[in-house]
């Protein structure tokens, strides 16, 4: 169930690996009864409410919710998508990666290198190239910046890359599904001429696309790889692996609208800053940067372009303020951009602007009271009417009833919103580890299994439940498919129960169910377990007495009638016609 790597391996990797480990290896924990603690590492709290189950190979945070198996924390700590996490842990584990079906290797790994292998083309040009040496000196970046960002130059001409790096029919085809090719009618050439080349990096550190910048006044001045197999922009900020190897996780982050900038402010000691590649921030790149840091600045320039940007960050952004993350806006003057911001004005100005870049809340609420009336009626309820969509999409919490408070004020208006009432209580409810489903037997006999898969062997089979379906017991379906699947791994871990689980469709059900807190003491959590399916079972058993009693109150109906069937012809045949 895990795409192309078979569940065998999964399964394997999850029973040789120890999430305990993994964890503290990165975040250090404190040992509390069964499992250990430590303060969330993806919230800002100051009481533990992160713990780790070494039974159950789980994390899970009674704070923010985060939970998951050790390829989940590798993925949600690290930023890794889901193969590259299996294959660190696999490197930890000394597990050799399994080939895909064909027996060849990840179709990818060739497109890495061949990107590679362009960045230190465009490296080696540089050198050859003064004019583009004096560019770079020009816009003030020393040697050393221009070899940590891997700068770079595409020579004029229409072929370098080709003749370089592609020799034969398969190198060709790779550099054209890596972007690297424009298609002519006479056929392809060189998509990068003369131009300064600035490599992107995925979060592992490869290189997988490049912007380019014109040092002529031909084409566009930034030309960006399109989207291939390996980049997808929306999912990639230029700078943050450079940021994240020289500092790990950030104390703020700060996203500007290009290269230039990202490198600039290297240059002056900035070393926390990332770049989109041309684009509005994505939600995706948010949760990027608040896993990287607890605050992010946007920083764009003054003009209607920035301004645009920073609202589209903001819109992205306010889905994924859970307690303890910020957003803050710095809008430059008109005409400026992070980069002359430095060079002008130097680093000690830059830093200051930053320190004093606008709270989110700030920035949110300029932009609406900008634009109405609050002296009047009228323009305080239309305040009210255009900020609250965004306010009910804020995670619940204090950020949201601040957020209200805020509105209520501006709005000199008591609100009765649904933000305000509703999720503030099963935001409670979160906190204290409840679950916000209603329990019923059906949701508590699998949260027991999933929990403790080898409950299964409490079971004297399901039989009983065989010809059932969702109609007649809702979940009943899924709730047997997981007997089964427990039935032949009795001894395996929630964390390889949930990652064989993984694409199935009631996934996110049962990872609900992972993090149930299940009352009562451990001994008797089998009887509960028991209890549960007794119930269903007894909920089915009298789902079947009704439908006898149906039959039996029909057969006294059918003898009625029959009856009366006969007292009829009875009658008629006393007179014949
Ligand atoms: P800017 O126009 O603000 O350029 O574009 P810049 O970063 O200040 O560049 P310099 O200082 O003139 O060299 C910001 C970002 O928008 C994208 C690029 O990602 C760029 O870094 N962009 C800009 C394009 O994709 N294409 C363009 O033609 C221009
Ligand atoms: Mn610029």
């Amino acid at each position: 169930m895990s795409g192309r790597i078979p569940d065998s391996f999964i399964e394997a990797l999850l029973a040789r690996s120890d999430i305990v480990e993994l964890i503290e290896r990165r975040v250090p924990l404190k040992r509390a009864g069964s499992e250990f603690q430590a303060c969330c590492p993806f919230h800002d709290e100051k009481t533990p409410s992160f713990t780790v189950s070494p039974k159950k190979q789980f994390y899970h945070c009674f704070g923010c919710g985060a939970h998951g198996s050790a390829i989940g924390f590798l993925m949600q700590y690290e930023g890794l998508e889901f193969l590259d996490a299996v294959e660190e842990m696999a490197r930890a584990a000394g597990l050799e990666m399994p080939v895909s079906g064909s027996q060849q290797p990840r179709p990818d790994a060739g497109l890495y290198e061949m990107l590679a292998a362009c960045a230190k083309f465009y490296g080696e040009e540089l050198k050859n190239h003064p004019t583009a040496i004096e560019y770079l000196r020009g816009r003030g970046l020393s040697g050393e910046i221009t070899r940590e960002f891997e700068i770079g130059y595409a020579p004029s001409g229409w072929d370098g890359v080709i003749k370089k790096l592609g020799t034969n029919a398969e190198k060709l085809a790779q550099l054209k599904q890596a972007g690297m090719l424009s298609e002519g009618k006479s056929g392809s050439y060189d998509k990068f001429r003369d131009r300064i080349m600035f490599p992107i990096h995925d979060r592992r550190g490869r290189v997988i696309a490049f912007g380019g910048r014109a040092l002529s006044d031909d084409g566009p001045k930034y030309l960006n790889s399109p989207e291939t197999t390996l980049y997808h922009k929306g999912r990639e900020l230029y700078g943050l692996y450079i940021a994240r190897q020289r500092a790990g996780r950030l104390d703020h982050i700060i996203v500007v609208e290009g290269y230039m900038d990202v490198v600039a402010l290297a240059q002056f000691g900035f070393r926390n800053v990332v770049a989109t590649s041309g684009t509005a921030t994505t939600p995706v790149q948010v949760e990027m940067l608040f896993r990287a840091a607890d605050t992010v600045v946007f920083c764009f320039d003054g003009d209607k372009a920035g301004r645009k940007a920073a609202w589209r960050a903001l819109e992205a952004t306010l889905p994924k303020l859970r307690e303890g993350l910020q957003a803050k806006f710095l809008l430059l003057p008109d005409g400026e951009d992070p980069d002359s911001m430095v060079r002008e004005h130097g680093k000690e100005v830059f830093a200051r602007l930053i320190e004093k870049a606008r709270p989110l809340s700030e920035f949110f609420f300029e932009h609406f009271t900008a634009r109405v009336n609050l002296g009047s009626l009228d323009g305080r309820a239309r305040l009210v009417e255009q900020t609250q969509p965004f306010i009910e999409s804020l995670p619940a919490g204090i950020f949201q009833d601040m957020m209200v408070a805020r509105l209520e004020t501006l709005a000199q208006h008591r609100l009765h919103t649904q933000a305000q009432v509703v999720p503030a209580t099963t935001h409670q409810a979160r906190l204290r580890g409840k679950p916000v489903q209603k329990r019923t037997p059906m949701r508590t006999a699998m949260a027991h299994l999933v929990q403790n898969p080898s409950l299964v062997e409490q079971l004297e089979g399901v039989d009983e439940l065989a010809g059932l379906g969702n109609d007649e017991i809702q979940g009943v379906e899924i709730f047997r498919e997981l007997v089964d699947f427990c039935a032949q791994r009795p001894n395996i871990t929630t964390a390889q129960l949930i990652e064989l689980w993984h694409g199935h469709p009631a996934l996110p059900h049962l990872q609900k169910l992972a993090i149930w807190h299940l009352p009562g003491e451990e001994e008797l959590q089998a009887q509960e377990f028991v209890d549960a399916v007794n119930r269903i079972r007894l909920c089915w058993v009298e789902i079947l007495l009704s439908r006898v009693t149906n039959i039996i109150e029909q057969r006294e109906e059918y003898r009625a009638l029959q009856k009366r069937q006969q007292e009829l012809k009875k009658q008629l045949d006393s007179h014949p016609s």
